[in-house]
């Protein structure tokens, strides 16, 4: 046989192959197609040849390879379906369970919150958490070097840039840049530089409170607090406000809550008092009103400021902060049904 009959002969025993199975394929794939094929031989008798046959044994040579190529392409796809569908298909097969994660205890707790304010009509703003010193403190009316100012264990990043310590920061944000009448909240993270314990972690999360508009006044801001008392902590939940003191505040106040000392637990967290201070409130002082371009002349306002770890650890029995920031699903899966 010369090699052009070679060529046809091989063609035709390529067209007769039955391929139905993944190892008929493999086989077809080691006869014809590797380096040690029956094709290769082909190319290999191909460089023996006269150079003026070399022009047409090689076309034929070309569309035979093609040819092999393409048939294994095509069963290939056709075997390779047909195995995907046995096990697509297999309906025996028990179903794969999807795990279904949970909401952490703090977004429980601070979307609830967030609701119940939303309801009132406030909005939501943000603030970064790397603020300038302007922002988190002397817009706020702390002095430059007043003692007010170690109320809070600053992270410094620089000399006038710090992690902020509190959400207030966001406040002067907004009032900077909206006119009033204004109602918002800012739910975020703040930091502070404090030993870490089960009571204090370095970083918590808080939600600040501003309404600014014409005549605001204390009542405006002990209605609105107690309203929200009511509805997140209960209807018949008493609360007091005693005097307190914050540099963007005048007057200033802390909210509690009443718990009573029936559970020693309730007396553990109200240290004996049965009182449990839950946040931190005040009209807005006239100078961080100023600071923020706002006419005094015409308008007032009330803030406040809630810490959430410390609500949440409260409503779920959480004695140790820090389980909070772990991440342990044996502890997270327990907020499953909350959420
Ligand atoms: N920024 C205060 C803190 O972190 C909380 C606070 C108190 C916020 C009084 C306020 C406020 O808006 O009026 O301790």
């Amino acid at each position: 046989m010369n090699i052009k009959e070679l060529i046809q002969e091989t063609k035709q025993r390529i067209e007769d192959i039955q391929i139905e199975t993944a190892k008929e394929l493999e086989e077809f794939r080691l006869k014809f197609l590797t380096k040690k094929g029956e094709l290769t031989e082909l190319f290999n008798a191909f460089k023996e040849i006269p150079n003026e046959e070399k022009r047409e044994v090689g076309q034929l040579l070309n569309q035979l390879k093609q040819s092999a190529q393409g048939k294994f392409d095509e069963r290939k796809e056709v075997v390779e379906e047909s195995v995907g569908e046995e096990v697509k298909y297999d309906k025996t097969l028990p179903g794969v369970n999807v795990s279904q994660g949970s909401r952490h205890p703090l977004s429980i707790v601070q979307n609830n919150m967030i609701d119940i304010f939303k309801q009132m009509g406030f909005s939501i703003s943000e603030g970064p958490e790397i603020e300038d010193d302007w922002h988190n403190f002397s817009a706020l009316n702390f002095p430059e070097n007043h003692p007010a100012r170690d109320m809070q264990d600053t992270f410094f990043i620089d000399k006038d840039i710090s992690l902020r310590t509190h959400t207030s920061s966001v406040q002067v944000r907004v009032m900077e840049n909206e006119d009033p009448p204004i109602r918002t909240i800012s739910p975020g993270r703040v930091y502070r530089n404090e030993a870490i314990s089960a009571r204090s972690n370095s970083f918590f999360h808080q939600i600040e409170g501003l309404y600014i508009d014409e005549g605001v006044s204390f009542a405006d801001l002990k209605q609105t607090l107690f309203l929200f008392v009511q509805q997140f902590f209960g209807e018949k939940t008493k609360v007091r406000f005693r005097p307190s003191y914050f540099p963007f505040t005048e007057p200033s106040a802390e909210m509690d809550i009443y718990l009573g000392t029936a559970t020693e637990e309730d007396y553990r967290l109200t240290k004996g008092t049965g009182w449990l201070e839950i946040l931190g409130c005040g009209m807005v002082d006239v100078n961080v009103l100023k600071n923020c371009g706002i006419d005094t002349e015409k308008y007032s306002g009330f803030a406040f400021g809630m810490g959430v770890e410390r609500i949440a650890m409260f409503q779920y029995g959480i004695k140790d902060i820090r389980t909070l920031f772990e991440n342990d699903i044996r502890f997270l899966e327990q907020f499953k049904s909350l959420g």
